[in-house]
């Protein structure tokens, strides 16, 4: 494996990505706790990532020396080349050039890390983000690039096998990068690229049987595509002492609920249990028009439901389970490094189950911690799930709920439904569910002046979202053309009652976020 110490670059996760798209598996761990991880892992080879810290900072971050005597290949990049120099006998300055953005690189030595990619002379792309520079190498390192802003853009240490880079490899902005990382982990590191969802299946397999032996599982399932590979993954582990809970609280997208339970029930014969809490969950709701306050109701009753269900499974003769499986994925459960210290503002609470475990005083089951969502993907596919299933849109856990600015009725999450649906019908149609990361529809609480056939009408506008997206962190809106959403919108308004009003949101995140609430 690979060790990533993470020193707060905005890209360090990409760096993980990147490997593991070359077969190989890595963990990024903050610097702070790297020599433990270090110690731990026993890692073939480390990567230290770029930093907003400089090197000439007081108490700026550094590797643990450890990792330099250990007699493994280290790559830094960016501020990972500037520490490893500073901490090996180099000298690094703050520059009064600095490189932002795109930058050329002229390659003047052969290297391992460069075969196959880039030859001695020739000249190429790569994208920058830095102030500091090398001003004077260790013993021991020569140069193997340089740019205008860099006279060490690449540097190497072919003995001991350290490489320092000034650009950034992982982002697409260097076109060949990730090429370059899949020569430091296969020709240097001389790692297999045997990462790959059937052997992480079997791995997973054995460890959740040998972590749950006789014991029984919940599952929460929550219509999305993590909890149904983790709950596919873990049957196949230790079949039917897992139990599936599905809480269909009346606020899904049109035959979402049916969807799952006839997956679960027909498809994997997975026991299931489906309770309709619509009536509870769409009452407690009445009236409530905060969004913060919608989440803190469905969470709860999302609790207070699982539980009572819970009770009940427990109580069936078979033992009370005492694990509960959930879908986490690894970009939840990599510790960031912060430099500003402060707690981050809450924008949105999307954790709405995390209550969950604390409550009940289960034992967690969390077979996608190493994965990333695309990995999840892949998996799910692995195990049998319908590409239908496997590559749907996200969807927020209080669901409709927060796509209706306003009270909650039924009437409204009817009109919305109808809606949603033919929306995403046409999108699908047009061959574009693919290409966009998410889109809905929110129907807004203002009512307009139309006129169908003859007559006045007096009804509400609905706002159609659609967003390009990596990870939902920041996004951009889909710039349809405008024939698609006039055959969106009149579709819309022709069959769906209640609607005589058809906006598009071109809003980005930021500013804007995805959802409206
Ligand atoms: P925002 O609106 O914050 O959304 O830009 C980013 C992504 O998160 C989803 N989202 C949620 N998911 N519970 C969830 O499980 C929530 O309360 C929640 N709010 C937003 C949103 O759909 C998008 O994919």
């Amino acid at each position: 494996s690979i060790l990533i110490i993470d020193f707060g670059s905005q890209v360090t996760q990409l760096i993980a990505r990147r490997l593991r798209e070359a077969g190989v598996y890595c963990e990024i761990h903050p610097f702070q706790n790297a020599e433990g991880a270090f110690a731990r892992m026993q890692p073939k080879g480390v990567i230290l990532s770029g930093s907003p810290a400089s090197t000439s900072d007081i108490g700026s971050p550094r590797a643990p020396d450890a990792v330099f005597a250990a007699g493994v290949p280290v790559l830094g990049i960016c501020y990972g080349e500037q520490t490893m120099m500073a901490q090996l006998g180099g000298r690094v300055e703050t520059s009064e050039y600095r490189e932002f953005g795109r930058a050329f690189v002229d390659i003047q030595e052969a290297s391992p890390l460069f075969e196959g990619v880039w030859e001695k002379g020739t000249r190429h792309q790569v994208w920058m983000s830095h102030g500091d520079k090398v001003m004077a190498l260790p013993e021991g390192f020569k140069v193997i690039a340089v740019s205008d802003g860099a006279p060490f853009a690449a540097i190497a240490d072919e003995t001991r096998r350290f490489y320092g880079v000034q650009f950034h490899p992982e982002v697409v902005h260097t076109p060949d990068g990730a090429k370059l990382l899949s020569n430091f982990a296969h020709r240097i590191v001389g790692l297999k690229s045997d990462w790959t969802m059937s052997a992480y299946r079997e791995q997973m397999i054995e460890k959740i049987r040998k972590q749950v032996g006789k014991g029984r599982v919940l599952c929460a399932l929550s219509g999305g595509v993590d909890s149904a590979v983790a709950a596919v993954l873990i049957h196949e582990a230790i079949g039917d002492q897992l139990t599936c809970v599905f809480v269909d609280h009346g606020l899904m997208r049109q035959d979402e609920g049916n969807q799952v339970v006839s997956l679960f029930r027909e498809h994997f014969n997975i026991p299931l249990v489906s309770v309709d809490a619509a009536d509870l969950f769409i009452g407690k709701l009445e009236g409530v028009s905060d969004p913060e306050t919608k989440r803190k109701i469905i969470g709860g009753l999302f609790i207070d439901v699982f539980d009572a269900e819970a009770k009940k499974i427990a109580s069936d003769g078979k033992g009370a389970p005492e694990f509960l499986a959930q879908g986490t994925l690894y970009p939840d459960v990599i510790e960031s490094v912060s430099f500003s210290g402060g707690p981050s503002v809450t924008i949105k609470s999307h954790h709405n189950v995390g209550g969950l475990p604390a409550r009940m005083n289960m034992k967690l089951v969390e077979p996608l911690r190493e994965l990333f969502k695309d990995e999840v993907r892949a998996l799910g596919r692995e195990l049998g799930l319908p590409d239908s299933f496997v590559g749907r849109h996200p969807f927020p856990g209080p669901g409709l709920a927060i796509r209706l600015p306003g009270g909650v009725t039924r009437e409204k999450l009817d009109i919305l439904r109808k809606a949603d649906a033919i929306y995403l019908d046409e999108i699908r149609k047009a061959g574009l569910y693919d290409t966009i990361w998410q889109a809905f529809a929110v129907l807004l609480p203002v009512q307009t002046v139309g006129v169908m056939g003859d007559g006045r009408t007096y009804d509400s506008v609905l706002a159609l979202r659609a967003v390009t997206s990596v990870d939902g962190m920041t996004a951009d809106f889909y710039p349809y053309d405008m024939n698609f959403l006039g055959r969106a919108a009149t579709r819309i308004i022709n069959e769906v009652k209640g609607i005589n009003r058809v906006v598009y949101d071109v809003t980005s995140k930021p500013p804007g976020t995805i959802e409206w609430e």
